[in-house]
């Protein structure tokens, strides 16, 4: 046994042996159908810090922190000794019939970060399975208070909120539907609250305007009494960190309350520090949200774990209601995992005990120096907030327009930076940075160094191959 394993680790230890395996055995995440279970990605075998070092042995700064998830860094032994030591204590119990001990704590901790009466906590696997918890407590919800039809939920353009048939369907991104169906008929889609892309002439406020306009248009012609929930990333993450106008989340928050329509942020990548604080709907955006969906740095990922922060007065309607045996038929086998709870616990520590200060003072130099990136003539716009930014290339600069040309950017400077020593996210023509909370001012100075020279060679290629005049 032990010999094989042996074996076996010599053989991972090569990375293209490791890509090799995993493409004749793995199916990898959002395939594209002509590669779908035969693709070589690159492979990771170790990380440290703010580092991973790839297959071929190089020390990458890791820019996208995984997936916004590694806000602690690599390689803490708190969390690693946390998993182990509730894997010793209990690995697990059914959540069906018991209960343990982390579960309780981290609520009741999570309780005290959170605004408003959000003070319960249903855990999940993921960001998905949080979503489609609130969606799918809304819709019980709204059966026991007698309004059947109150069901419908409003999304934006340009939003992702996870790969579950519900949460799916309140995806915005255009390659999210194009091949995929949906439970369209239960989703309505505001426009994307992008300032970069509004429309020409129209200064932000009346951006804003535009947008809270449409969102009361579709209240008075759908009716609030169809209209269940809005749900809405405080940032768009993975859209491509869109900061929403000024005022923009306060008067949609409003809007909702006017109308008896759920709030619920999604803070799976917002949440856990990465905009410098626990949760960020109150401490950033001044909003109290209805129901606040996390996962990702719960846990720093090192364990899969999501939930979704609900609130007591909502708990209290549903006991006094005239159904107390009506079941909220849901429920997942590794609900309230202990050892997830136990790591989120842990993680919990590292956040309160320093990480959330250090978040906070390096983030500013962490935009400034992103930003500076302006003057390169690829570049668009350079935006973000907190520890968590995205440079948008544009080829067309004059007119702002993304050209066909654009679709291969994000990849061509993700190579160069992966040959100087950073790995980024590239999504279209644009790189997304959101690296560990950890990070220094000068490592923060080095990663901007590596992406600078990696789109000046981007430049260079692109004119030497005649696709772009500069
Ligand atoms: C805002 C947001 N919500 C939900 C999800 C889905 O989370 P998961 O991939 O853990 O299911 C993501 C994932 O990136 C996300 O960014």
């Amino acid at each position: 046994m032990a010999a094989k394993r042996e074996e076996a680790g010599g053989v991972l230890e090569a990375g293209a042996t490791m890509a090799a395996l995993a493409r004749d055995h793995l199916v990898q995440p959002w395939p594209t159908a002509g590669e779908i279970g035969a693709e070589a990605r690159g492979g990771l075998v170790s990380g440290d810090g703010i580092y991973v070092i790839d297959g071929e042995g190089r020390k990458l700064i890791d820019g996208p922190a995984g997936m916004w998830c590694v806000n602690a860094g690599h390689r803490r032994p708190e969390l690693a000794d946390a998993l182990r030591d509730q894997a010793m204590a209990l690995s697990y119990n059914s959540p069906w019939y018991t209960t343990n001990e982390p579960s309780a704590r981290l609520s009741t901790r999570l309780a005290g970060h959170a605004p408003g009466d959000l003070d319960h906590v249903f855990y999940t696997t993921g960001g998905s399975s949080a979503v489609e918890t609130a969606l799918r407590f809304m819709h019980f919800a709204n059966n026991l208070k007698g309004r059947p039809e109150k069901k419908l939920i409003v999304s934006r353009q340009g939003g992702y909120h996870g790969s579950t048939y519900l949460s799916a369907s309140l995806n915005g991104r255009p390659r999210d539907h194009d091949w995929m169906d949906s439970a369209s008929d239960l989703v309505i889609k505001l426009t994307c609250p992008n300032p970069f892309r509004r429309p020409e002439a129209m200064g932000e406020a009346a951006f804003c305007d535009m947008l809270v306009d449409e969102f009361r248009t579709v209240i008075e012609t759908m009716g609030a009494e169809r209209i269940g929930a809005f749900i809405a990333e405080p940032i768009m993450a993975s859209g491509g960190v869109i900061v929403p106008p000024d005022g923009y989340l306060v008067r949609m928050r409003q809007l909702c309350a006017d109308n008896d329509i759920l709030f619920i942020a999604d803070e799976v990548v917002t949440a856990f520090g990465r905009l410098g604080h626990v949760f960020a709907s109150q401490d950033v955006f001044g909003i109290a949200p209805d129901m606040i969906t996390f996962a990702k740095g719960v846990t720093s990922g090192y364990f899969p774990l999501g939930g979704v922060m609900m609130s007591s007065k909502m708990l209290a309607e549903l006991r006094q209601s005239n159904h107390p045996d009506a079941m909220f038929a849901h429920g997942l086998t590794y609900s309230s995992h202990p050892i997830g709870c136990a790591v989120a616990l842990a993680n919990l520590d590292i956040l309160e005990d320093g990480l959330l200060d250090h978040a906070r003072a390096v983030s500013a130099h962490f935009q400034a120096s992103l930003k500076a990136l302006e003057d390169l003539a690829l570049v668009g716009e350079v935006r973000g907030l907190g520890l968590m930014a995205c440079v948008e290339c544009v080829a067309d600069r004059v007119h702002n327009n993304p050209l066909a040309l654009d679709l291969d950017v994000g990849k061509r400077i993700d190579r160069h930076c992966q040959e100087l020593g950073l790995l980024v996210r590239p999504l279209i023509n644009m790189c997304v940075m959101s690296p560990p909370l950890i990070i220094s001012v000068a490592q923060i100075d080095a990663m901007t160094a590596i992406l600078r020279t990696s789109i000046r060679r981007t430049m260079d290629e692109l004119v030497r191959e005649n696709l772009w005049r500069g």
